[in-house]
Parts: structure tokens; C-alpha cells; sequence
């Protein structure tokens, strides 16, 4: 293994916690699909599959540099009876969560002059930057509609058929 113990212990975890990101957005696209918010809820299905994605990505770097995988045990989420701004606020919370993890992997990486991680960890770093700034316009647009949820129904179908 080409990397310190400390760290592979820590990506590990890591993956654990984007599995736990993917499968809580998953919890809150069935939530929203019951509420009626079909367009939000398939945003929410999107952002579950790319959290997912990322927990792939970090298995991938474990297995590239030698270090054992060891899935962990994703929590029950639990978003049930809430409000769409209350779930939209849960996943910036989320996302500022995973941020503070992500930093302290890369402080982590520069205390053990882990430069490979290191590298490896900066397009997480630039990741949170947009999932952060993507959560805060949602809430935004979510408060801007008030009780209208159709507004946020149409503006995001607007937005995915536009970006594809
Ligand atoms: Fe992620
Ligand atoms: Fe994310």
C-alpha cells in the first residue's frame, strides 16, 4: 500500500459517507415523489446517482494505491413528513457536512505529505464548491416560491431540459 494507514482509513469512511449522501437524496426524491413534486424529486434521484458516483471514485483510488475497501454500514435516513424547504435545507446541511469532511481529508493528507491523496482529493474540493453554491440556489429558489411549489416544479423542468 503506497498511502498511510491514517488516510486509507479515512477514505474509507469517506465512501461510506457519499454512499450515506446518495442514499439520503434517494430517501428524499421517494419523499418528494409522494408529496407530488415529480421534477424535484427526479433532480434528487440525479444528485443520489452522481453521490454514488463519487463513492466509486474513491473506491477506485483505494484499490489503484493497495488499500483494502471496508463498506461500512450506511445509517437509516430519515426524512419523513417533511416540508420541501425542510429537505432542501437537509441537503445543504448535507453537503456543508460533507465539505468539512472532505477538508479534513485534504489537512489530513498534508499533515502525512500525502501528495498523491492530496491530489487526488482537490477535485472534491472543487466539487464542494459547486454542490454547495447548487444547494443554496435550490433552497433560494425553493424560498423565493414560497407556497407555489409548482414555480419550483416548472423552473427546474426548465433548467434539466435546458442543461439536458
Ligand atoms: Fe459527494
Ligand atoms: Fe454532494
Amino acid at each position: 500500500m503506497m498511502i498511510p494507514e491514517a488516510i486509507s482509513a479515512k477514505l474509507n469512511e469517506q465512501t461510506t459517507a457519499e454512499f450515506e449522501a446518495s442514499h439520503k437524496y434517494l430517501a428524499m426524491a421517494c419523499a418528494l415523489d409522494q408529496m407530488g413534486m415529480k421534477i424535484l424529486s427526479k433532480w434528487f434521484v440525479r444528485q443520489a446517482a452522481e453521490e454514488r458516483e463519487h463513492a466509486m471514485q474513491f473506491i477506485d483510488y483505494l484499490q489503484q494505491v493497495g488499500a483494502s475497501v471496508v463498506l461500512d454500514a450506511v445509517p437509516k435516513p430519515k426524512e419523513k413528513n417533511r416540508t420541501v424547504k425542510e429537505i432542501v435545507q437537509a441537503a445543504l446541511d448535507s453537503e456543508l457536512a460533507i465539505t468539512q469532511r472532505i477538508n479534513e481529508l485534504a489537512a489530513l493528507c498534508e499533515a502525512e505529505n500525502d501528495y498523491a491523496t492530496r491530489s487526488f482529493v482537490n477535485k472534491f474540493v472543487d466539487e464542494q464548491v459547486e454542490e454547495v453554491s447548487t444547494m443554496t440556489d435550490l433552497l433560494e429558489m425553493v424560498e423565493l416560491a414560497g407556497d407555489n411549489l409548482l414555480q419550483i416544479e416548472m423552473h427546474l423542468q426548465y433548467e434539466m431540459t435546458a442543461k439536458g
